[in-house]
């Protein structure tokens, strides 16, 4: 800690979304003491007599300032999350930051997909090609540092399985303890796995995720653990990051659409929180549409838009394959309708088949994803045969999680055994054409080359 950065004025406040009172420490829960609700970050700072400026400089210079960093061999300047720093939380010391070289992730370009959802130009920002696999590590890096910085030695979520994998590689990297809560039966073994081998101290309590949030809100009020889930304003700060790259790969022509999946709620207010700033400081004239698509069977904000135009939402038990995202009580469910209000965004869900579907489309496009992320490419379907996405429009789609964050249900897919003995057995019929089950075979060439030609002649 350098005297100079203890006595400048603070670069960020943390104000309540609510009640609107500003601080600049929060507590344990980081809920406002005044009123309960959630805290954000914002920066007085960029107001200034000539104009909006983050860290002194114009949206020009931040440009020029962002893509100089690339060159650059600092740690710092190499994590696609801190080269944006201007526009994040500051650390007291820099060198506090705890990054794995998180973000930096790559925008491709769908053309299959594209085809298949009946629109020109697609893009798909592949958040799964993280350190850790998900666009989790992006805002682990920024939060984790705050919990050093703060003097924490135990760091804490409850978890679907990304946050959980991303806080434990954070921790360990940082010199910090972790401690997960993820529901029993209910996470992929992949993300599961992970959290392991990195080094947490992982429970798994016999309830859903929403069950684990409880347990840990109360937790951190009677021991000195640093909560790390998305309520953390800071973990936000860092997500916000992937809007910026995305823009910087368009080359700052803003994409009509930007489509991600909604769980606990959180990223969906990252990236729209990201866009509303870039434009207050002149990076981009115009807002994108920030849409958001829930699984139909964990779709609390899709409900609470149709039946209350996003004024009160009602918590339901939460079931569908797409664990990552099996959430009924989102905690930023008021930042997320705040952004499909600012962006003109829309909310869908889809259902299971959709999804499954969706996420062996985006496969073979040669890029993959986990079955939360594919709630994307299934919701852009919906949005286009609604007329809410047009033919021409430009749409990119944020993949959350790597392909391999859940092979179980790849492989059940592919065996044609994902919906066996469920409700939705009638509607598989759509699925077959993306179906590629493993052929088991003799030894021998004659029988391989049997394959081969049947494949060639039905392609
Ligand atoms: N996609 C993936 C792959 C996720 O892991 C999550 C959330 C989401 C989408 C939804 O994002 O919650 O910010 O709306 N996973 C959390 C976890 C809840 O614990 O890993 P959200």
């Amino acid at each position: 800690m350098t005297n100079q950065a203890t006595t400048a004025p603070p670069i960020s406040r943390l104000r309540c979304i609510q009640c609107g009172a500003v601080r600049d420490t929060a507590d344990q829960d980081f809920r406002c003491p005044e009123c309960g609700d959630l805290l954000e970050a914002y920066f007085p700072g960029w107001v200034t007599p000539s104009g909006p400026r983050a860290g002194g400089m114009s949206a020009s210079e931040l440009k020029e300032r962002w893509l100089q960093r690339k060159l650059s061999l600092l740690p710092l300047d190499q994590s696609g999350v801190w080269r944006f720093r201007e526009l994040l939380p500051a650390l007291n010391d820099s060198i506090d930051a705890i990054t794995l070289r998180e973000g930096n992730t790559p925008l491709y370009q769908l053309q299959r997909c594209a085809r298949i959802a009946g629109v020109q130009t697609l893009f798909a920002k592949h958040q799964g090609m993280n350190p850790t696999g998900s666009f989790k590590d992006t805002g682990m890096t920024c939060a984790s540092s705050f919990a050093k910085q703060a003097g924490f030695s135990w760091v804490a979520c409850a978890s679907t399985g990304n946050t959980s994998a991303s806080m434990a590689a954070y921790a360990s990297r940082g010199g910090l303890k972790s401690l997960v809560l993820i529901p029993e039966g209910k996470i992929s073994w992949s993300k599961l796995s992970q959290s392991l081998d990195y080094g947490a101290v992982t429970c798994q309590l016999k309830t859903d995720f929403d069950g684990c949030v409880r347990v840990l809100n109360d937790l951190v009020k009677r021991m000195p653990v640093y909560l790390l889930n998305s309520v953390n304003p800071h973990r936000l700060e860092g997500q916000k990051t992937a809007a910026i790259e995305i823009l910087e790969q368009l080359n700052w022509e803003v994409p009509d659409h930007i489509i991600v999946p909604g769980g606990n709620l959180g990223n969906s207010s990252a990236l729209g929180k990201a866009l509303i700033e870039l434009k207050e400081l002149g990076l981009v004239s115009r807002l994108p549409k920030l849409s958001i698509i829930q699984a139909h069977g964990a779709n609390p904000l899709f409900r609470s838009m149709k039946e209350s135009g996003g004024k009160s939402i009602q918590p339901m038990s939460a079931d569908t394959l797409a664990t990552a995202i099996r959430i009924g009580n989102p905690a930023s469910w008021k930042k997320a309708v705040r952004v499909l209000q600012s962006t003109g965004g829309a909310c869908e869900e889809v259902s299971e088949v959709e999804i499954a579907l969706a996420k062996a489309e985006i496969g073979s496009d040669g890029i993959g994803c986990e079955p939360a992320s594919a709630v994307t490419l299934a919701g852009l379907k919906k949005l286009v045969r609604s007329g809410f996405v047009k033919v021409q429009d430009t749409t990119v789609l944020v993949l959350t999680g790597h392909v391999l964050k859940d092979p179980d249900f790849t492989i059940a897919f592919h065996k044609g055994e994902l919906f066996k003995g469920t409700q939705f057995g009638e509607q598989v019929g759509v699925l077959k054409s993306e179906q590629r089950a493993p052929i088991v075979l003799d030894p021998t060439v004659d029988a391989v080359q049997r394959v081969l030609k049947s494949a060639e002649s039905s392609h």
